[in-house]
């Protein structure tokens, strides 16, 4: 079964071809970057605008790099939510439009599942049951993943994400956006062990997660060295990469201990994070685990996530008809 995907929640126009849910026959990813770097953060409205001007291009790109014609696609998967209401309704509304057009299924994806599914692309993906841990912008969560379409959310967030601390922090380093990638290099440069910020475990048995803290903290780190904290904002960066990191995968591990899985897994824009992924699969391999790790264009937005989690109640027959709507939050 060959899918179209179509992803466009939030500032990123994606669109993928992909076979059987795991063979990737084409992917293209439009960023809005550019747009949105001079706010510091991604403008709804601009979002939605951009996703307009992209949406056909960016779908011709991804047909006609796939080597096949439109006249092979079997059905389109298009993401439903969550993300911005704007964003979505493009490639939702393009999605329903082309599928009628084509003759062919259609369904909508929520692109949390979307993004635990991406580890199914790679050559070597867990056997069931995992444990998927999914850091992003919007959410951070960790799930049992029963089966394709079957996960349990075993602990979530309380306040900021992963990735939104990353954007924050980098913001007040004037480092700009998007931040995680820009901490991320900035951190290479230094040390990790230098400035210890607060790790917030909450509850050390339990899954759930607070970033909120250490956001503060190191605002008021910047407050108290208002003088030199410039020449310091490699170690700032590293050290806040570290505490943020430390807590990501011990509740990870944690919860594939308490659940008794071996095999343990990433996604989301955060797991692109080079020392996250170094931490997960040292620990893992302390534990007697196996880390399932997708490639780093994997793990930010992409439409192939969405075509390979689409696939799974494609196989099975579950269309939708066009009254169908976006969410803005999970459901
Ligand atoms: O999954 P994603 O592309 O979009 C959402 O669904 O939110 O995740 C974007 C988030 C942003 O907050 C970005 O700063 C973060 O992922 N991110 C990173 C890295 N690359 C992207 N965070 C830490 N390290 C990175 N290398
Ligand atoms: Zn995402």
């Amino acid at each position: 079964m060959i899918i179209l995907g179509i992803e466009t929640s939030c500032d990123e126009t994606a669109a993928a071809v992909v076979e059987n849910g795991r063979r990737i026959l084409s992917s293209v990813v439009l960023s809005q970057t550019e747009v949105h770097h001079p706010y510091g953060g991604v403008v709804p409205e601009l979002a939605s605008r951009k996703h307009i001007e992209a949406i056909v291009p960016v779908v011709k790109e991804a047909i006609k790099s796939s080597d096949i014609g439109s006249d092979r696609l079997d059905a389109i998967a298009v993401t439903r939510g969550p993300g911005l209401i704007g964003s979505l309704l493009v490639g939702f509304s393009f999605a329903k439009a082309y599928a009628f057009a084509l003759g062919i299924p259609w369904t909508g994806v929520n692109h949390l599942e979307g993004h635990i599914n991406s580890v199914f692309l790679e050559p070597d993906p867990p056997p069931f049951p995992f444990i998927s841990l999914l850091a992003s912008g919007g959410h951070t969560g960790i799930y049992y993943v029963d089966s394709y379409t079957k996960m349990e959310l075993m602990g979530q967030t309380r306040d900021d994400a992963a990735g939104e601390a990353f954007d924050k922090v980098a913001k007040m380093l004037g480092l700009g956006y998007p931040g995680g990638s820009i901490i991320g290099k900035t951190a290479e440069k230094g040390d990790p062990l230098k400035i210890n910020f607060p790790r917030t475990y909450l509850d050390k048995s339990g899954f759930d997660f607070s970033f909120s803290g250490i956001k503060t903290s190191v605002s008021r780190f910047i407050q108290t060295h208002a003088d030199e904290y410039k020449d310091m904002i490699p170690d700032i960066a590293a050290g806040f990469q570290e505490a943020v990191t430390d807590v990501l995968s011990y509740k990870l591990i944690n919860a594939a201990k308490q659940r008794g899985c071996e095999h343990i897994s990433i996604a989301g824009g955060v797991a692109a994070n080079k020392r996250l992924r170094e931490k997960i699969n040292i620990e893992a391999g302390l534990f007697g685990m196996k880390a399932h790790i997708p490639a780093p264009s994997l793990c930010g937005d992409n439409a192939a996530m969405i075509a390979a989690a689409g696939y799974h109640g494609l196989i099975k027959g579950i269309t939708q008809d066009l009254n169908l709507d976006v969410f803005s939050r999970t459901l």
